[in-house]
Parts: structure tokens; sequence; C-alpha cells
């Protein structure tokens, strides 16, 4: 049999460890502690009990260990306590000498950044926001905006086709848009249709199957070509400066007559002809006109009661244009070393 003094030694070496590995996570526990071991009837007074009935030699020996133990808990108790009430007032665990998190802010996309421009001046002008959309029928791209049956645009060269009667597809200009406005508004009509628009084309620098657009159109009575051409002029100045000149050149298109294509002056060279305007000192970014009396008839509008014009830009051409970005393929590929150089702008 063991000894009274082994078992007491034992004893009081096993509380010594419980006390050691103690770890608690609130002050709730250490509470718990100090109850179960150093209270009245705690662990450790408890031990007093059997301390009793040892010799006065083995007293002597298992008294120094006692209080030792004790002594080893209250402190543990105390300390544990002073670092506890520190951590759980949550302020003074700030260090405010440390440097802020760098938050990673995500940037528009800078076709993005263009079209809200556009959209922003536009509607300054009493424009609004009308969306199209980009799976559309035979009638709308091309039918109802005067094409002829056999107009080469419908070339399955240039047109996405989703449906084997070639009735559905995906449209190949906002100009689409235009259709639906006239004949599911009333004039006066004065809208903007961002949004992209798709062609079967190689993909290079200059030229990619899927491109965004924006169509303007304004429907009302006494509508001319000189307002159109004041507001493109309105229209350049802001988007590329004051100093910016616009000039008109004949063109055709099925759904406006008469047709333009628009130039401004070069935006990097002010006119005098440089690499980017390949000498001319004009680059062009749109194509406009007053809308075709057909047109009108197609939507039910009367062209002796209204005239109107319109007008569509690529987003990407003025995109380039503004900053001077040389190929196309960059907007498309979500590099994210090209995207980053637009957070600063909104
Ligand atoms: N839809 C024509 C294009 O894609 C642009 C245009 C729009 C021309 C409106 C005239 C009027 O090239």
């Amino acid at each position: 049999m063991l000894s009274n003094l082994r078992i007491m030694i034992d004893k009081i070496n096993e509380l010594l460890k419980a006390v050691e590995n103690f770890s608690p996570k609130s002050l709730e526990e250490v509470e718990e502690f100090r109850l179960k071991y150093l209270s009245k009837k705690g662990l450790i007074p408890s031990l007093f009990n059997d301390f009793r009935t040892l010799s006065p030699d083995e007293k002597k020996v298992v008294g120094v260990e006692i209080n030792k133990l004790k002594q080893v808990a209250t402190e543990k108790v105390n300390s544990l306590k002073a670092s506890l009430v520190v951590n759980d007032n949550s302020e003074l665990e700030i260090d405010l000498s440390r440097p802020g998190d760098p938050l990673n802010l995500g940037s528009r996309h800078p076709l993005s950044i263009v079209r809200n421009e556009i959209i922003s001046i536009f509607t300054r002008l009493g424009f609004i926001v009308a969306d199209g959309r980009e799976i559309e029928d035979d009638d709308h791209n091309f039918g109802k905006l005067n094409f002829p049956a056999d107009h080469p645009a419908r070339d399955m060269q240039d047109t996405f086709f989703i449906s084997s009667d070639m009735n559905v597809l995906l449209r190949t200009h906002t100009s689409s848009s235009q259709a639906h406005e006239m004949s599911e508004m009333k004039p006066p009509i004065r809208s903007l249709s961002p949004g992209r628009v798709y062609r079967n084309e190689a993909i290079s620098a200059r030229a990619h199957c899927l491109f965004h657009q924006i169509e303007g159109l304004y429907v009302d009575k006494n509508v001319s070509f000189a307002d159109l051409k004041q507001t493109l002029d309105y229209f350049a100045k802001e988007m590329f400066g004051e100093k910016t000149k616009i000039r008109l050149r004949p063109s055709y298109f099925p759904f406006t007559e008469p047709s333009a294509e628009m130039d401004v002056s070069c935006t990097l060279c002010g006119g005098k002809g440089c690499n980017v305007c390949k000498g001319t000192g004009w680059l062009e970014i749109l194509g406009c006109g007053m809308v075709d009396p057909n047109v009108f008839v197609f939507a039910e509008i009367d062209p002796q009661v209204y005239s109107g014009y319109a007008f569509g830009m690529g987003i990407e051409r003025i995109t380039m244009l503004k900053y001077g970005i040389k190929d196309l393929r960059l907007f498309f590929e979500n590099d994210i070393r090209f995207l980053e150089q637009f957070s600063s702008v909104y």
C-alpha cells in the first residue's frame, strides 16, 4: 500500500499540473476555476483535511508543497484576471500606429466610362436612355430600317443569324432600337440607346465580332439638319474639348436621307496632321442623317407632319481616341494591368 505521504504528493502534483495547464478564454472561466480550487471548500483547502492525518515530519514536507500549490494557483488567477480585463476592453487592443490596410478599389471599364460620359452629354440636351435588345428579328434590324431585301449587310458574312430561317439574329447595329422606339413611342421622341452589337468579322487590333454603339434619335415637328449639326457640334466639344471642330461628309445609310459621316478635328494634333489622323487632320467618329421618310411610314408616323434625325457611334472608337488606345482587343481581354489604369476615372 502506498503511504499517505506518497498519495498526497501525487495529488498535489496532479493539481499543480492542472493549474499550470489551465488556459481560460473568459473571466467567467477564471472565476469557476477559483471557486473549484481556492474557495473554502475548494480542492486546495480540502487538502488540509488529509494533511491532519500525517506525522509531524511528513507535515513539514507536505505543508511546503501545499503552500506552493496555493501560491501558484492564486498567482495564476490574479494574472489571468488582469490580462482578460485588458483583452476585454477592445479599445486598448488597437494599435494606433499600425498603417491602414490598403483597400483594393475596382475600376470602371473604359467603355463604361465613355458610354456614361456620352449619355450624360446628351441627357443634358433632353435625351432619355431607352435600352434596346441584342437578339433581334430581321424586321427591326433591317426591314423597318429600309434595307432592301437583297442588301449585302444581311449576308452571312456580316450577320450572326440565330434561327435557320435567318429571321432571328444578333443585332448588327443599335439602329434596331430606332425601329422599336418609333413604332412603340409617340413623337416627340428624343432617345439614346447604348448597347452591344455583333458582326461576323475576324478579330484584330481594329475589328471585333462584338462591339458597342450608342444610337441617338430625335423625332418631332420641324426637326432640321441644322438641329442635327448643332447637336453633334455640342457633343464633340463636350467630349473632346472646346477647340474641337466637326465636319460632315455626305454618306449613305438606308434609313437616313440625307446621310452623313461626321469627323472631328484630330484629338492628338488638333488638325495639323499626324499619324493618328494619317495626316488629314480629321478623325471619323459617327454616322448620322435625317430619318428616311420610308422608315416613318414603316413605323406609322406621318412623314408629312414629323421629321427627325438619327446618329450612331462606336463607343470603342471614341474610347480609343480619347485615351490613345491602339488595340481594340484590350477592351475584351480584361487584363487587370490595362483596366487598373482607369481606376481614377468614374
Ligand atoms: N447604324 C449605323 C452604323 O452602324 C450608324 C448610323 C446610325 C447612321 C444612325 C445613321 C444614323 O454604321
